[in-house]
């Protein structure tokens, strides 16, 4: 089989792609509302494979094919015979001879792995388990738009050590972002997502750091990120709730961080969980910008891999 880009990790573009999405991104960001047609996608077509539930990446990815002329199919394991009686390599065998491109959220990353190996074209990860790719290269483009910058400056994550803190990781370090990550013990991120962000950050010349408190993660910071306690699939929710006491954001630790400091989260939220309905529904809060976000990095990540 030919050789094809998928975009499984942050760590599949170059920097230079990294930043021409960013670019691109703005550029469909500021044309909103014009009424010009703009449609490269025209007659392609985006198959959709989510074995999780979605809001923002569905709908983000559905309606930027529609606003670039193409069109999506949604699929989950209820409507289709994935995950129940067939495999995942027949299944992208299958589905990529009729689309020209995929978006799979599937629990376990092996399977997005095997998925993009069968693929003839092009594989985005939605989400697994491990990363949340297309989100932190949004929360970039995000950040970027706040402070004008990305380069130099700090964010602070605080909670669990899950996918979109692996993806966090990986996109500071490629952008120049210091990263400063606080969890409690036991809820650390992925050991070889660390070791690659470690490396990344090196080559870059930036700080990451993984610690246990979270009032020395905020210090000084640029932005503060949170998410959720229990992600989707997980078990344990009162263990989990009890273990992450001391790492809700709130008013008490914004305070600490710098004043212009802002608040993030991918959404969806647990008010009264990882962060106080006072700091999400703050001045301090960018989540329904950031939301928003996903739409115009959508289109501007679909340009680049079909
Ligand atoms: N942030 C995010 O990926 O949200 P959904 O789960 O709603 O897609
Ligand atoms: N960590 C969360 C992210 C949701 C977008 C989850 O996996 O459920």
């Amino acid at each position: 089989m030919a050789k094809v880009k998928h975009l499984l990790s942050v760590l599949d573009l170059s920097d230079k792609e990294l930043l021409a999405i960013l670019k691109r991104a703005e550029e469909f960001k500021s044309n909103l509302g014009k009424k010009k047609r703009y449609e490269p996608l025209y007659g392609k077509s985006l198959a959709m494979l989510f074995t999780k539930p979605s809001t923002r990446t569905r709908i983000s990815f559905e309606t930027a094919m529609t606003q670039l002329g193409g069109h999506a199919i949604y699929l989950d394991q209820h409507r289709s015979q994935l995950e129940r009686r067939e495999t995942i390599e027949d299944t992208g065998k299958t589905i990529s001879r009729y689309v020209d491109a995929l978006v799979a959220r599937f629990h376990e990353h092996e399977k997005i792995e095997k998925l993009a190996r069968n693929s003839r074209v092009p594989v985005i990860n939605g989400l697994t388990d491990l990363l949340h790719p297309c989100q932190t290269i949004s929360d970039l483009f995000t950040i970027r738009e706040k402070k004008g910058r990305l380069e130099g400056l700090k964010l602070a994550y605080v909670g669990d050590g899950n996918n979109v803190c692996n993806s966090l990781l990986l996109s500071c370090s490629k952008a120049g972002v210091n990263i400063s990550v606080a969890n409690p013990k036991g809820y650390e991120p992925d050991a070889t997502i660390v070791k690659n962000a470690k490396e990344k950050a090196e080559e870059k010349g930036t700080k990451l750091g993984i610690i246990t408190d979270p009032n020395e993660a905020v210090l000084e910071t640029d932005v503060i990120y949170t998410d959720a306690i229990v992600s989707m699939g997980q078990k344990g929710r009162e263990r989990r709730l009890k273990d992450f006491r001391e790492y809700q954001v709130d008013a008490e630790l914004m305070k600490k961080a710098k004043k212009d400091v802002i608040f993030m989260h991918c959404l969806p939220a647990h008010r009264g969980e990882e962060v106080s309905a006072e700091i999400i529904d703050g001045p301090h809060s960018v989540v329904f910008d950031q939301a928003e976000n996903r739409l115009h990095v959508q289109k501007a990540i679909l340009e680049e891999v079909m």
